[in-house]
């Protein structure tokens, strides 16, 4: 075994390209399948993660260990391989292992092991979080989700903008929906109080020194930076405390927000069309088998989607005449429509799958359903905001040209009963040499779920943490 050590270990990806044919080569890996053959040998189907694709590894029974330890293996264990690649005769395949050496690190009781080769439910994968990442969806899920996020950086770096890390906790509220969880070190069983009455709790004897929150977005201390640097973006976890039960709410998701300075709402739009192709076009580009699999097992239909919407020009229109079209449907829509309403998914989903067929930029919405840093336009009751909306997703980016007049952002603030004393940093970045700017934020999980066809966030997020649970 020993000096097995000394050959450095191949990924399986690589080991089943034709290229590697006639390599001695080391592989890890966990156990598919096995099947036994009459003419004394085995098949094993090794995957180690790195393709959705495993290896085939050829057995003989004259290895020393045949009897005693291959003929065990099943699902789940984990094995090194050491042989040399040579061409498969079977379909599907360029390359197989002939094994020199099987070694067992594991073996996995197979009345025991919940992930046996029957199809099993994605719900109750969730309730075995921390094994799923082995099944074929999961695996490819993460892959994917990893090729964004490589695109991700990829694309702003690229165009000279700075990552940014914004505060995980913080004292404000950037959506100002109040949807936070508290970050505190206050005794629940005797919190402090203001006075005598015991009404209000006192901060001040906090471990900040007043009342903090996990972050719902990184955008107002990303604007600090990108009203110095120009041009910025933020990738991190986000959190709300909104009690969304849906296959599009998680109470924990990632958020990726650019700020740009010197920019409007056209500029906003033109980066999140350019970004969204960027993304799509890098996944189909390096994630094929994992696309095809999606396409086969979750949704047909997700590749000729995102191929279609690489080469297309997204709709834009305005919240008004969004309205008007939505009025004049003739659809029933269970929310009823007017001038003013928040949208809900099944108007959003109209629009994209019903009447355009395609994504849809939304903007201009009334002032009063949106948050207080949005630009406030001459008509004085709509402000500059913009939703990417996509077919079965709905909202995937939400952003803004942002009020850059300190006058009007304090009325607005006011307006939403937020107090300006609280956003004085804020508000000093209209005090000292003011610009035009704005930004979006993309989810990065509506994303994933958006490109695999996933049908529930939950499934593309390692742990999912949703109302009732925070599970692993
Ligand atoms: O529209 P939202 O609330 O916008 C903001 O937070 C702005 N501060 C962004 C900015 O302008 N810099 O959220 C942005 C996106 C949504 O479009 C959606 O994709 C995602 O974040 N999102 C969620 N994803 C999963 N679960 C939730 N509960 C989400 N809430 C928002
Ligand atoms: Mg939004």
């Amino acid at each position: 075994m020993l000096e097995t050590k000394k050959l450095p270990r191949m990924k399986v990806v690589d080991a089943r390209r034709q290229e590697s044919i006639g390599k001695t080569v080391r592989i890890c890996g966990w156990v598919r399948t096995r099947r036994d053959s009459k003419g004394g040998f085995s098949f094993l189907e090794i995957n180690d993660g790195s393709t959705i694709k495993n290896i085939q590894v050829l057995a003989d029974s004259a290895l020393p260990n045949y009897a005693s330890e291959i003929l065990t293996l099943g699902i789940g264990g984990s094995v090194e391989v050491v042989g040399d690649i040579v061409p498969s005769p079977g379909a599907g395949q360029a390359t197989e292992i002939k094994a020199a050496t099987v070694r067992i690190f594991g073996t996995a009781d197979a009345t025991q092991y919940p992930l046996q080769k029957k199809g099993t439910s994605f719900e109750f994968l969730r309730s075995i979080a921390h094994l799923r990442p082995r099944t074929n969806t999961f695996g490819a899920v993460a892959r994917v989700r990893n090729e964004i996020c490589r695109s991700i950086h990829h694309f702003y770096q690229s165009r000279g903008f700075l990552y940014v890390h914004t505060p995980i906790i913080t004292a404000s509220d950037c959506e100002g929906a109040g949807e936070m969880f508290r970050v505190t070190t206050l005794d629940l069983m005797n919190l402090p109080r203001k006075d005598e009455t015991g009404s209000a709790i006192d901060f001040e004897k906090d471990f900040f020194g007043k009342a903090t929150n996990l972050t719902v977005s990184g955008q107002l201390e990303g604007e600090c930076f990108a009203t110095a640097l120009t041009d910025i973006y933020t990738f991190g976890p986000t959190f709300r405390a909104e009690n969304s039960n849906t296959t599009r709410h998680l109470a924990e998701f990632w958020m990726i927000e650019p700020e740009m300075a010197f920019c409007d709402l056209e500029g906003n739009m033109d980066i999140a069309e350019e970004f969204l192709k960027t993304l799509f076009s890098d996944v189909l580009n390096n994630c094929s088998q994992d696309m095809e699999f999606f396409a086969e097992r979750i949704d047909s239909t997700v590749i000729e989607t995102l191929s279609a919407i690489v080469k297309s020009k997204f709709v834009r229109l305005s919240y008004t005449e969004a309205i008007k079209i939505l009025e004049s449907s003739g659809e029933r829509f269970e929310f009823p429509v007017s001038w003013g309403i928040d949208l809900q998914s099944e108007h959003e989903r109209y629009l994209t799958e019903k009447k355009f067929k395609c994504p849809v930029i939304l903007t201009d919405y009334p002032a009063d359903i949106k948050a207080f840093y949005m630009r406030l336009s001459d008509d004085g009751r709509t402000v500059r905001a913009m939703d990417v909306l996509v077919p079965k997703i709905g909202e995937i980016i939400g952003g803004s040209q942002r009020e850059e007049r300190l006058d009007i952002l304090e009325s607005r603030m006011k307006a939403q009963q937020l107090n300006p004393a609280d956003y004085w940093w804020y508000l000093d970045l209209r005090r000292y040499g003011t610009v035009p700017h704005a930004g979006f934020g993309l989810g990065l999980e509506r994303t994933v779920q958006f490109v695999t066809g996933m049908g529930n966030i939950r499934d593309v997020i390692p742990f999912p943490r949703t109302p009732g649970s925070a599970d692993f």
